[in-house]
């Protein structure tokens, strides 16, 4: 395959059109062609509309004679793959023991202060070698891609120094270069106060900012800064001080924000402008509607809520209030070990009243624009990568009326099919 490719006679073309965020009502609406076609030249999208429309100009046999590959998706619809713009794809060792703790009713902060939680990955993460964590990564990025992701954004953040923090974003460039799904990744050395550090947390963000982050940006080994802003980890303030420097130096901004309490991350994500604000369950009113004005997408991740027992975010309300929203898993060791998208928008349309065609914009456009990468993917746009799922149903409704369970047939990567149900 040559990443020439037409898709044809899409029962339902979803595209998602739009080249930013879409904010409130604008998320209703997915612009959907009937009998829908797209070809992708070279990788990149170059029409996009009805098939017939499309073939009256030219001869199918023209695209033949041209090397295309071509995709009948009668009776299916076809949608821009899902972009999964939050998390933490690259660890090594498990938590299952904790899970069972927290089964039981020990909270997730509570694991933490024993030395568990995230400080239970750093040790594992520490000890593996490269190798070892391109390989787990990688296959963790093919069951990302067998649920229709085709972009995924993985911070580092597991590491808690120097070498460490480096091995992770390193092996995220290297999955990158191996695997056809792409990884935007982000510097997240400010994941928690390492055990070292104890109770020394501006000393922490000094060596974050001092010793770590010039490697980073020197060898351009990640696009964003994250950071944990929260109660007994990193205070607003701290948060602000790292977040301005890693702006500084280039870095564009995310941020773990009013997770577990409400600090006043999201009003922080607005004052600095970050590209987004990301869990939000308890994000206050003001805050809300202050990154609604400064155009921060709202990332919410409700695997998460789930998984610890907690409130979700007010997703319906945000929507109401004028955000961009957009979903993803948080796939990490801890909190969520899910990467199932599925999961997601049953958790949204089911329990967040969010509807599903905001789900499929939360997923689409606005993930990507949560990775600043609107006008590259996220839609089925001319001059967009070439980036698609075919469900094996006829309508987008199917995907969350058939409760988690991925209704995804086939997914194309700049234009080449990288995953099929149907051949093992
Ligand atoms: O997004 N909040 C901090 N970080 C992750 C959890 C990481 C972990 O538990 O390993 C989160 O919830
Ligand atoms: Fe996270």
């Amino acid at each position: 395959m040559n990443g020439n490719l037409i898709i044809k006679n899409a029962s339902q073309l979803v595209t998602c059109s739009g080249f930013k965020a879409k904010q409130g009502k604008e998320m209703s609406d997915l612009h959907i062609v009937k009998d829908g076609m797209v070809v992708i030249e070279h990788g990149i999208i170059t029409a996009v509309g009805k098939t017939t429309d499309i073939l009256e100009g030219s001869d199918e046999a023209d695209f033949y004679a041209g090397g295309f590959d071509i995709i009948d998706a009668s009776g299916k619809a076809v949608l821009p793959g899902f972009v999964d713009s939050h998390t933490h794809l690259v660890f090594a060792g498990y938590r299952d023991e904790e899970f069972s703790w927290r089964l039981r009713g020990d909270s997730y902060i509570d694991i933490m202060k024993k030395g568990g939680g995230i400080f239970n990955t750093v040790r594992a993460t520490r000890a593996a070698s490269k190798e070892e964590l391109i390989e787990i990564g990688r296959k963790r990025l093919d069951s990302m891609t067998s649920f229709g992701v085709t972009t995924v954004e993985g911070k580092s953040g597991y590491g808690l120094d120097h070498d460490t923090e480096i091995k992770q974003l390193e092996t995220m460039k290297e999955i990158n270069n191996r695997h056809p799904v792409d990884i935007v990744s982000t510097f997240m050395g400010a994941h928690a106060v390492p055990q070292e550090y104890t109770g020394r947390q501006d000393a922490y963000i000094d060596y974050v900012i001092e010793r770590v982050m010039p490697d980073v940006t020197d060898r351009n080994l990640a696009e964003f800064c994250d950071i944990f802003c929260e109660k007994n980890v990193f205070s607003v303030q701290q948060s602000r001080r790292l977040l301005l420097k890693a702006k500084e130096n280039g870095l564009k901004i995310k941020i773990h924000a009013d997770e577990i309490v409400r600090l006043g991350g999201a009003e922080l994500a607005a004052e600095i402008g970050a590209v987004s604000a990301d869990h939000l369950l308890h994000a206050s009113d003001k805050g809300i509607s202050d990154i609604a004005k400064a155009g921060v997408v709202a990332t919410l991740l409700p695997g998460t809520a789930f998984s610890l027992k907690e409130p979700y975010a007010r997703g319906r309300y945000m929507i109401d209030m004028n955000c961009a929203v957009a979903l993803a898993t948080d796939l990490n060791p801890g909190s969520c070990f899910s990467e199932s998208i599925p999961l997601i928008f049953a958790l949204a349309t089911l329990h967040m009243n969010i509807s599903t065609e905001e789900a499929i914009t939360a997923l689409t456009i606005n993930g990507a624009a949560a990775l600043d990468l609107a006008d590259k993917t996220g839609s089925l746009d001319a001059g967009k990568t070439g980036d698609a799922i075919i469900l094996e149903y006829p309508s987008y409704k199917f995907i969350p009326y058939h409760i988690g369970v991925s209704t995804v047939e086939k997914v194309i990567k700049k234009g080449k099919l990288i995953f099929d149900k149907h051949i093992k």
